[in-house]
């Protein structure tokens, strides 16, 4: 495995893999590795197959953060994250600094305008403009042909789609379902800067939208899942929504497939998890 940390040596190393015929395939992450990661890399392998490589890049990307204690809070374990890339098979490691990603007086950035505008994109201005701007790099700098994502953040993968069909980029994008804790819990970088207590409330977030989910009506669904969560002192909800699964807007009838979604904020660590409503 090769680690690099410029976009100028990962370039001069993927020309080595240039003239092998398999894929190349990116997992974009900013580090603190789990298991949810994993699978998106054991994914990337599949795609990749044995004549092609797979890219993991790592990098706690400053401009899709609008809190600067969250961005310096983001845990930054890079030595296990090194071995994790080493043990499951990952070709080649970047992990570059901000200073060699961006330019101090940059001045371009992509930006979605449509699906971005509610859920973590009404509560986090910016936040979707930072994440296309990176991810659009990262596909750039590697020259990847396929690159995957995880569904978890699902609202991040439908903007993603969107930015690869509106501007034709030429890299396929591969889904993975959510990774859970055996008590339900989404696997988070976030999950390790929570208490114990918090830790263990936690799960009650994806319990409320499952068991909400089951009932009927759309106001029934979000009363029950509301108060799933705010049964809790510790959990405090940033959004709760039901939305199009395919726009992203809030619905008032469930006539097509539709996401129950929540953010929620246990002390300063905020949590986003949601629940697919056939
Ligand atoms: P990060 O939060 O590190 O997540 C990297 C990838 O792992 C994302 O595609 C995310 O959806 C996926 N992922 C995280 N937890 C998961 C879980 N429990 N199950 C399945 N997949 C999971 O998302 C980002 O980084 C950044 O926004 C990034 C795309 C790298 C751009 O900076």
């Amino acid at each position: 495995m090769q680690v690099v940390a410029t976009g100028v040596e990962l370039r001069e190393l993927l020309m080595e893999y240039g003239g092998v015929a398999g894929r190349r395939v990116l997992v974009p992450t900013m580090g603190a590795l789990h298991h949810g990661h994993l699978e998106l890399v054991k994914r990337a392998r599949e795609a990749a197959g044995p004549a092609g490589s797979v890219v993991v890049s790592i990098f706690v990307n400053p401009i899709q953060f609008d809190r600067s204690d969250d961005l310096e809070a983001y845990p930054r374990p890079m030595a296990s994250d090194l071995e994790q890339c080493r043990a499951a098979g990952v070709d080649v490691v970047f992990a570059p600094d901000a200073g060699a990603m961006y330019f101090s007086d940059r001045s371009v950035t992509v930006s979605e305008s449509l699906l971005s505008r509610g859920l973590c994109g009404a509560a986090r201005p910016g936040h979707f403009d930072g994440v296309c701007t990176v991810v659009l790099k990262l596909f750039l700098l590697s020259g990847c042909h396929a690159a995957v994502f995880g569904e978890k953040d699902f609202q991040q993968l439908a903007v993603i789609r969107r930015m690869v069909r509106d501007l034709d980029v030429p890299v396929e994008i591969l889904a993975c379902p959510t990774v859970r804790e055996s008590d339900g819990l989404a696997m988070s970088s976030r999950n390790a800067r929570l208490t114990d207590k918090q830790r263990a409330d936690a799960p009650r977030i994806h319990r409320a939208l499952t068991d909400a989910m089951k009932l009927g009506g759309v106001a029934d669904i979000l009363a029950a899942a509301r108060a799933g969560i705010e049964a809790s002192p510790l959990a405090r909800i940033d959004y709760l929504e039901l939305v199009d699964a395919e726009t992203l807007q809030p619905v008032t009838t469930l006539t097509r497939p539709a996401v129950l979604a929540a953010a929620v904020f246990y002390g300063d660590v905020r949590l986003i998890d949601h629940v697919a409503v056939k």
